[in-house]
């Protein structure tokens, strides 16, 4: 059966684990090499991932790019308007038999849950869903590495805070909190909870998640902090009003100061105005280490995929 890696919910947790160990592991033995070196073992020689991008991104791209260098293999990037699909030329099912006949794997951000579904159907490659609407699940399994590495615990015995929108970030978290067994705890304005599906299929997984709408009863006794961007790439609404609901939760030094002391913060990037300049670039936060390690995880996320992971 193909792995795709669409939605952490439906990954089984010890694959995930397997995912983060093998990602410390590869981190480690590489510490020396440069950026561009491929690992010794040179697991994805001579493989090719397709990456599309419906939109905008930064991170993911470059992140993607140095992965697969660093397995071996090599990576073109296409835009969606360049292709025939979607332009009455060519169906959904066509395309992905050409990328499944050229490629060895397909990574793609975009604004439909439902295309990566479709791709799913008709590819005989996997597919890496590098952000949707509904989850964002590249970036999350990273975040747990990253939670991992800088405190030398496992996540299950730090309480983890969110701070802000219940996007397709939050929701790839509320996944890894059943999938890892993690306390989760949200702070977020009244009329912008996570849906009930994503709290109901925690329930239904076990899992009490703690929401108030006032953010220092949230950010209490919280190990870790995360926080998005209150306007998501996705969004159509009204962003003045967003923002201004949303401005009793910003991450400054006074909300901050109610977690505890050693506390550290946590992005995904890129920002806005949910985050103080001084958080953001002070001494609680890992954000450049936390984009850093996207390169290592998605190394073991392709090896995953591609049914290499030992
Ligand atoms: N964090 C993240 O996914 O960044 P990009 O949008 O730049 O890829
Ligand atoms: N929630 C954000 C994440 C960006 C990486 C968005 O979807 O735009």
């Amino acid at each position: 059966m193909i792995k795709h890696f669409i939605n952490l919910k439906d990954i089984p947790a010890s694959d995930l684990r397997k995912i983060i160990l093998d990602a410390k592991k590869r981190k480690i033995k590489r510490k020396n090499l440069n950026t561009l070196d491929v690992d010794k073992d040179n697991p994805l020689k001579g493989k090719l991932l397709i990456q599309m991008f419906e939109k905008a991104s930064s991170r993911t791209r470059l992140s993607f790019y140095l992965a697969i260098k660093q397995l071996g293999g090599g990576t073109i990037t296409i835009k969606a308007n360049e292709l025939h699909l979607g332009k009455g030329g060519e169906s959904l099912a066509d395309t992905a038999k050409i990328l499944s006949t050229y490629g060895d794997g397909f990574m793609l951000r975009t604004d439909s849950d439902k295309k990566i579904e479709e791709f799913s159907k008709y590819l005989s490659i996997p597919i890496i869903n590098g952000l949707s609407p509904s989850s964002h699940p590249t970036q999350v399994l990273s975040d747990i590495f990253t939670v991992e590495e800088i405190t030398n615990k496992p996540i299950s015995k730090l309480n983890i805070c969110w701070i802000g929108d219940s996007n397709n970030v939050l929701n790839s978290l509320i996944a890894t909190s059943v999938k890892f067994s993690f306390n989760l705890t949200i702070g977020c304005p009244k009329n912008y909870e996570p849906k009930k599906f994503v709290i109901d299929w925690a329930k239904k997984n076990n899992k009490k998640i703690n929401i108030y709408n006032n953010p220092i009863k949230a950010i209490k006794n919280a190990d870790i902090v995360f926080s998005d961007k209150v306007v998501s790439l996705n969004d159509k609404v009204n962003k003045l009003k967003k923002i201004k609901d949303f401005k009793n939760f910003q991450i400054n030094s006074k909300l901050m100061s109610y977690a505890k002391k050693n506390a550290i913060f946590l992005h995904c990037l890129p920002r806005g105005s949910e985050v103080s300049d001084k958080v953001f670039l002070g001494k609680q936060s890992r954000v450049w280490q936390q984009a850093l390690n996207r390169v290592h995880v998605q190394k073991s996320i392709l090896l995953y995929c591609f049914g290499k992971l030992r």
